[in-house]
This record gives C-alpha cells, sequence and structure tokens, in this order.
C-alpha cells in the first residue's frame, strides 16, 4: 500500500511495478493524477490525515487483498503511515518515533536527554518570548514552525531590527506557536541512510547549496566532499540520532550543519530526500535507496549491508534567471551533449513566470551532471547551469529598484 504524494512520488510507483509489486494507492483526490493509473492496481481517494478512517479502510483492504507492507510518499502521510504499520503489524516505524521526527520541539528535548548535537532551542507564543531568547542567549538566532516543511516561515535574525518584521510575517502563518534556536552557522549537509530492524546503514552524505537568505535548495552533490574524520562524526552522529528518535525501518534524511563547535542536527524525515537526490545517489553511489527501500517495506529483498565506495559524483544545480516573463529559452540541445551532462530541464515556458527564489516553488529548470569526483560534477553543473539561456523581459519594479 502507497499512501499519499502528488507527481513527484510517480517515480516510486513505476519502481514498485518494476519490483513486480501490486499496488494499492490511498491518496487525497486534489492529488491522484491519471498517469499513477498503469501502476496501481487499486484506488482509494479519501483524505488519509484522518487516520481514524484511514486505519478502517486499511484494514478492510488487508482482509480483501493481503498487504506486505506500507510505505508513506509524502510529508503529510508519514504519520498516517505509521498509524496503519502499528495497527496492522506491519513492517515500519512507531507513531512515537515519527511524531518525534516531525515536532522540532520533540526530537530537540529527546537530543536533550540523550546529551546529543546541544543546540539552545526555546517554544514561544509571543512576541515577549522573543525579547526574552534574546536576553538569554543573544544574536544571531532562527524562528520557524515547530513542524513544517518547505523552508517556510524560516527567519534568520541578526540584528534586532529584524525581530519585529519577522514576528509580523510569521503571524500571517497563523501558527499557534514557534521554535527560536540558535543560529547554527556553517556549511549544510544531509545525510541519506536506510535502516533495516534498528540496523542504520549510512548510504551517503549530500552536500547541499542554499540561497543566503531564502533558504532555498539551489543544489546538492553526491557524495558530500567531507574529509573522513568529518565524515566519520558526521555518521556516528546520525547513527545516535536515529537510535534517539527510534527509528527502526527505512529511509531517512537527515540536515546537519557542520558548525566549529561539530556537526549539529537542523532536523530529520523519515523518508527519500526530496528533489532528485535519490536519483544522485544512484548516480554516485549505486544504490537506488527508493527500490531497497520499497523491497524492504514488503518484506522482499535483502537488507543492504554495505554501500559500494562511490564511483563518482554527482550534482544538480537549478539556474537563476533574471525574475521577470520569459522572452527566450535557448541552447538546451546543444547542452544535453556536453561530458557530464545527465539531465537539462526547464519547467517553464515563454511567457511564463520566473519569480525571485522565495521558496522551492521558484525553482524552473535545473541541470545534474555527473564526474570522476564530486568536485568536477559540482564544476560541470555550474558551468552547464551558467549556460541554460533563459532570457526575460525584468518587471517595471524591480528594474527600477
Ligand atoms: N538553527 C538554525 N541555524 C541555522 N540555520 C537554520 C537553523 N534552523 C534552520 N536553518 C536553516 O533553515 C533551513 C530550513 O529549516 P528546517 O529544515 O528546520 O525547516 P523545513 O521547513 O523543515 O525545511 P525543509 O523542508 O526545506 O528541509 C535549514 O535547511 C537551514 O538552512
Ligand atoms: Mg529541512
Amino acid at each position: 500500500m502507497i499512501i499519499g504524494g502528488g507527481a513527484e512520488g510517480l517515480d516510486v510507483l513505476e519502481k514498485a511495478h518494476a519490483l513486480g509489486l501490486n499496488v494499492v494507492c490511498i491518496n487525497k483526490k486534489k492529488h491522484f493524477r491519471e498517469a499513477f493509473l498503469p501502476y496501481v492496481e487499486h484506488v482509494v481517494l479519501t483524505d488519509y490525515e484522518h487516520v481514524e478512517n484511514l486505519v478502517a479502510i486499511a484494514r478492510g483492504l488487508h482482509q480483501l487483498f493481503p498487504l506486505d507492507g506500507v510505505i508513506s510518499l509524502t510529508e503529510a502521510s508519514l504519520l498516517p503511515t505509521a498509524y496503519v504499520c502499528e495497527a496492522l503489524g506491519l513492517r515500519g516505524n512507531t507513531v512515537e518515533s515519527v511524531r518525534r521526527l516531525k515536532d522540532k520541539v520533540s526530537m530537540r528535548r529527546r537530543l536533550d536527554e540523550v546529551g546529543l548535537s546541544p543546540v539552545v532551542a526555546r517554544v514561544g507564543e509571543r512576541l515577549e518570548d522573543i525579547h526574552a531568547f534574546v536576553a538569554e542567549h543573544g544574536l544571531p538566532f532562527v524562528m520557524k514552525p515547530t513542524d513544517a516543511s518547505g523552508s517556510l516561515g524560516i527567519f534568520k535574525i541578526f540584528e534586532p531590527s529584524q525581530i519585529a518584521p519577522a514576528w509580523e510575517a510569521f503571524q500571517q502563518l497563523k501558527l499557534p506557536r514557534f521554535l527560536l534556536e540558535e543560529f547554527l552557522d556553517g556549511p549544510e549537509i544531509s545525510v541519506e541512510t536506510l535502516s533495516f530492524h534498528g540496523r542504520h546503514v549510512m548510504v551517503t552524505a549530500t552536500d547541499k547549496l542554499i540561497t543566503e537568505d531564502t533558504c532555498v535548495e539551489i543544489g546538492h552533490a553526491v557524495p558530500a566532499p567531507l574529509d573522513a574524520g568529518t565524515r566519520e562524526e558526521v555518521y556516528a552522529l546520525v547513527h545516535a540520532f536515529l537510535d534517539a528518535m527510534g527509528l527502526k525501518e527505512g529511509p531517512a534524511h537527515t540536515e546537519l550543519k557542520l558548525t566549529k563547535k561539530g556537526p549539529r542536527i537542523v532536523e530529520g524525515h523519515n523518508r527519500n530526500p526530496g528533489g532528485r537526490v535519490t536519483e544522485l545517489v544512484t548516480l554516485a553511489c549505486g544504490v537506488d535507496i527508493k527500490s531497497t527501500a520499497l523491497a524492504w517495506a514488503c518484506g522482499m529483498g535483502e537488507p543492504l549491508v554495505e554501500v559500494p565506495t562511490p564511483k563518482g559524483g554527482a550534482a544538480i544545480r537549478h539556474v537563476q534567471p533574471i525574475p521577470g516573463t520569459v522572452r527566450e529559452i535557448s541552447g538546451l540541445e546543444a547542452l544535453k551533449q556536453e561530458e557530464g551532462c545527465v539531465d537539462v530541464r526547464v519547467l517553464v515556458k515563454v511567457g511564463g513566470r520566473v519569480n525571485p527564489m522565495r521558496s522551492g516553488e521558484d525553482r524552473i529548470g535545473h541541470v545534474i551532471a555527473r564526474g570522476a569526483t564530486v568536485q568536477e560534477a559540482i564544476l560541470r553543473g555550474e558551468q552547464l547551469a551558467s549556460r541554460v539561456r533563459i532570457l526575460t523581459d525584468p518587471d517595471r519594479a524591480a528594474v527600477a529598484a
């Protein structure tokens, strides 16, 4: 059974089909795509976040078509999936551990309990809570939702003058509380893992490039170019983190900052990494995280024991044309012929819009490159992305600014 997912989940359905699995698909009506139909046997369109209904539906289906496993395709279905796994006794993670991962306050509390990745963090509800935090811990700090994704509502505060505008903007999100964290300074990476009955396999570390102000992910590279000592330290921390969260099965994506005081956890998810990171992992490391996780969830195949030494590197770089209305797109076919170019994709058409990079939704194209080393892949990715010609007529307001 596969729960949730929009167009980005199509490749998992294809992989399930390729593994010979008969898929029962549970999705919200607005996210179901006609393109899913060739890969699914049965479909139930329902609000799967109504957990009581979902469990009842899953029980009924399980009687008719005994389920081998259940996986989630999207952030919103992680917790519902854990409920189904628990109710039907299927391989998966407990509701408790998934809830702990999703709620950044519980996650930090648990890390404090076990003495891992010390990060000053406080929950707040009012403007006074922010001032009290600053009086005690100083600047800079980060204000963010306790449970959100897609870098929604993340505010980095370096100056006292930034507090009032951030508070104003945060209120627009209509969330009852926020998390204040010490600012973790340093390069950002993630670690992709697969767990088998509580044994965690570190598949790779991923280097992440984000926009300075809005934290939008505009590049990833695998394997992250870490020295052996740092990699060991990071892997040991992620190992202990997953144990502390109680994660036992399947994929996880743990985000970290490499600070001067050592690696620190930003957050973790028990799901595949987003974007096209899994493809980079397959290109560089020869491990197909999605297929391995699917097979394991359904009791097929052997657990992964060792990850082969990476054969090279792979990188994705998003293009960043000047915001405005697209006038011309050219040169894509020629780029595809370049050495090391794996994919060039532009999602916008002539007459379409290029927005400033405020969230992942504003990414309109990318290049994927491979190389003998990750450094070579990054360099190629950057060079190729800079040659994607998307000419825009900038907005008048932007020109005036
Ligand atoms: N304490 C912190 N110090 C420095 N940067 C931070 C901190 N917390 C978050 N960030 C930055 O903000 C980004 C988004 O934060 P976080 O991952 O907690 O939120 P999210 O909305 O779940 O993100 P996403 O879904 O994009 O991964 C991080 O990747 C990091 O760049
Ligand atoms: Mg994150």
